[in-house]
């Protein structure tokens, strides 16, 4: 199985830092944010690991993970242009991912202390064509892709609602996706939001919408990183994870 990390955007709700540098290069506690999805992947045994960055701080990621060798993974980079939203910046992993090939996608601004290993081995034993997802109860779903479990079949997703004003459960969609390469079929047949991008959640809920949708909860804690707030509580949880 082969991993995908998101990690271009632009990050302006940490405006002005972002302005100098990419967000997931920030520091959480002693090492950019980056590092530790790198972790997360090759602790799974996930070594082959494709980086998607934006222009903007492209040098310093190379200079600064180089081939992966010292993370412990075989990295490869590609440039996003614009920011259209997860599933444009997905769609650029296509050609890395072969046909009938499995991976595992991380939000580059997600961090998290579970292991990934026991949701990834039952990913791999789903049929082909399907997709999991990996949720965290929250105290404000309304930030997040919301799931609404299925009635009769509580192991899937019905369907995600993307941010909403009156979350159906307390759960958040996070940043951590399962899929083949069937996605980028699915890729194709979505259109922008109204905030005019590729949303993730439109995918997703292609999948859902013909049961195609599993899910784990995360055991350990979970944060996104989008917010000065939430990157020094991440700073908090993270200390520790990297030597
Ligand atoms: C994105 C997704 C959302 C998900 C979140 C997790 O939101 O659209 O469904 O819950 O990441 O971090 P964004 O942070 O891009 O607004």
């Amino acid at each position: 199985m082969k991993g995908v990390i998101l990690a271009g955007g632009t990050g302006t709700r940490l405006y002005p830092l972002t302005r100098l540098i990419n967000k997931h290069l920030l520091p959480v506690g002693s090492h950019p944010m980056v590092c530790y999805g790198i972790e997360r992947l090759r602790q799974a045994g996930i070594t082959e690991v494709l980086m998607v960055i934006g222009k903007q701080s492209s040098g310093l990621y190379t200079n600064f993970l180089g081939s992966g060798e010292n993370f412990g993974v075989k990295l490869t980079y590609r440039v996003q242009e614009s920011a259209g939203g997860i599933a444009e910046a997905l769609e650029l992993a296509d050609g890395f991912i072969h046909p009938g090939e499995k991976f595992v996608v991380l939000l580059g601004d997600n961090l998290f202390l579970d292991d990934l290993t026991p949701y990834a081995e039952k990913f791999r034993l789903q049929p082909a064509g399907t997709a999991r997802v990996l949720l965290k109860p929250v105290k404000d779903p309304r930030r997040y892709g919301v799931p609404v479990f299925h009635s009769d079949r509580p192991e899937l997703i019905a369907y995600i609602e993307e941010k909403p004003k009156s979350p159906k459960s307390n759960y958040s969609v996070t940043g951590i996706y399962m899929y083949d390469s069937e996605v980028f079929g699915l890729i194709q047949g979505i259109t922008r939001s109204a905030r005019g991008e590729l949303e993730i959640t439109d995918v997703n809920n292609l999948y859902a919408a013909d049961g195609k949708l599993e899910y784990d909860v995360l055991q350990l804690w979970w944060g996104d990183a989008g917010t000065f707030e939430s990157l020094q509580e991440a700073a908090i949880h993270m200390k520790g994870v990297l030597p």
